[in-house]
């Protein structure tokens, strides 16, 4: 058995992750997360907030899952976000085109037929079911969308940042990688808007000697750059994208993540994302799959608010108020319009004040199309502030590809009285139980002051769990499994000077605490 394989039957076994709908033969590509799984993923998404929402400054948002066809067309999903795939004529089953051996089934060396698949999930809203809609493959739509409100809300100063967390669906033509390809996964998000010259962050200088390992587009293999010297060099575009390179290792590592497993690869320009003009993912080396994509760090310029200003008519522009630029603009001359077009005169002010220096100018009246010419409009040279649509920088984590490599980066077994005993070494900030309080034994009016303790640690918001059952080792062993990082243990002792022994999960040390200190003690290790 490989460490996947271990760990999943462990994560089952413990509540934390295994696949969904298993009672009626499950489903591939849909995993339930358990009373112990929930909270580390909790964890892990509070955590992302600490770095994102309370470090950043950025805003986090909420929006629907359920998306209208419209908006998806729009932003280019609907004709490209798409896999080419094959089909097996022998055995039926389908692949992603990559997947195949010398253009054969992988499976059983059948001949195959090719197509394409649109990795959206199709729904519909309403009585009739009239209106075509889709269960969003990102988040970030659902903010692109709101860039109107949004810059308002940060008072029209750039950069600001917004954020989301929460489900994406694809539906992945043959999810055989577990817990890694999910069709309903969980994503935390990060929209950066900049302009477009100024891409740029504070806190480059901060992180600008950090060493990391990157793969840039071409390169053979990895290689350690300072993030000053990949910028220097243009391998890194920008500052901005080298300090979001940084705070995603910094955030990884945070969590639990090896630090020696993490690369940070450039995409090839053939793999980009439609919306991508460039991107660096954070890789994680995982046992069984290699190097497996878990952060995407993408630039995806004006793109989206483009595509969605074209697509509504609705503002996303900004004024550059530092700098000023030369416009010709056509002014309407009135005389001229009222005699020739009388009553049809404010249809011809409409279209040429629409209409930019160089178009040409079309009305319809009475059905025929009439050209206005420079005998109704005069051109006059103008100085205004610049205008632009902003440029969006976006980290977007895979919170589920995440977990698992937190969860297999601490996965530790060692031998105890020759059986194999399993410790999850997990920072204790994202540990999802943070004390396992039990008595010696079950009398003696220790349970009562157990209990107490487990009660008194949640009102003071630490996740604590009270355990009577079995041997103190197997109560211990339980809690090394979920990777509680203390377990309190009541005693005699206790009685006599209210104190209890606290035992540290990775050296087993114990140390007398006063319970009344408890809190104190656990909230500064914590
Ligand atoms: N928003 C990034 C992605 O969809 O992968």
């Amino acid at each position: 058995m490989d460490v996947y394989e271990k760990l999943m039957a462990m994560a089952k076994r413990r509540g934390i992750i295994y696949p969904s709908y298993e009672i009626y033969g499950g489903e591939a590509g849909f995993y339930d997360y358990g009373p112990i799984g929930s909270m580390l993923k909790n964890n892990i998404e509070n955590l992302w907030r600490d770095f994102y929402v309370m470090r950043e400054r950025f805003m986090e948002i909420s929006t629907p899952v359920i998306t209208p066809y419209r908006v998806l067309k729009a932003s280019g999903h609907v004709d490209k976000f798409i896999d080419e795939i094959a089909t097996c004529k022998k055995c039926g089953a389908s692949f992603k085109v990559e997947e195949l051996k010398d253009g054969k089934c992988p499976l059983c060396g059948g001949e195959v037929e090719r197509g394409v698949l649109n990795l959206m999930f199709e729904t519909s809203i309403g009585a009739k079911k009239q209106d075509k809609a889709f269960l969003r493959p990102e988040t970030a739509q659902g903010i692109f969308v709101n860039f109107p409100l949004l810059q308002h809300f940060a008072r029209k100063k750039l950069p600001f940042g917004v954020v989301q967390i929460g489900k994406g669906f694809r539906n992945e033509v043959s999810p055989r990688q577990g817990v890694l390809r999910l069709r309903e996964f969980s994503m935390a998000e990060a929209e950066i808007f900049f302009h477009p010259d100024r891409k740029m962050h504070p806190g480059f200088d901060k992180v600008k000697e950090k060493r990391l390992k990157l793969l840039p587009e071409g390169f053979e293999r990895e290689e350690i750059f300072t993030l000053r010297k990949a910028i220097e060099k243009g391998i890194i575009q920008n500052e901005a994208m080298a300090y979001y390179i940084a705070l995603t290792h910094d955030f990884l590592v945070s969590i639990g993540v090896d630090k020696e497993k993490i690369r940070f690869r450039q995409h090839e320009r053939d793999e980009l994302a439609h919306y991508a003009n460039d991107c660096w993912d954070a890789e994680i080396l995982m046992q069984r799959f290699g190097w497996v994509e878990c952060v995407g760090i993408a630039d995806r310029s004006a793109y989206d608010l483009k595509a969605h200003m074209n697509s509504t008519g609705v503002n996303m522009m900004l004024t550059d108020e530092s700098k000023k630029v030369k416009k010709k603009i056509l002014k309407p001359k009135m005389d001229a319009i009222g005699k020739e077009f009388r009553k049809n005169a404010p249809m011809v002010i409409e279209a040429i004040k629409n209409a930019d220096y160089g178009d040409d100018i079309h009305v319809e009246i009475d059905g025929k199309k009439i050209t206005i010419d420079e005998r109704f409009y005069e051109v006059e040279e103008v100085e205004e502030y610049e205008k632009f649509i902003p440029h969006v920088i976006e980290p977007s984590y895979g919170i589920d590809r995440i977990t698992y490599a937190v969860l297999e980066h601490n996965y530790r077994e060692v031998e105890k009285e020759g059986e194999s005993y399993v410790i999850l070494s997990l920072p204790s900030k994202i540990a999802p139980v943070k004390a396992g309080v039990f008595p010696l034994v079950s009398k003696d009016g220790l349970p009562e002051i157990a209990k107490e303790i487990e009660e008194m640690l949640r009102e003071n918001g630490i996740m604590a769990v009270y355990d009577d059952k079995g041997s103190i080792g197997r109560r211990y062993a339980r809690m090394d499994e979920i990777g509680t990082p203390f377990c309190i243990t009541v005693d005699y002792q206790s009685k006599e000077d209210g104190t209890v022994t606290v035992r540290y999960r990775d050296t087993t040390e114990q140390e007398r605490v006063k319970i009344e200190e408890l809190v104190e003690w656990l909230s500064e290790k914590i």
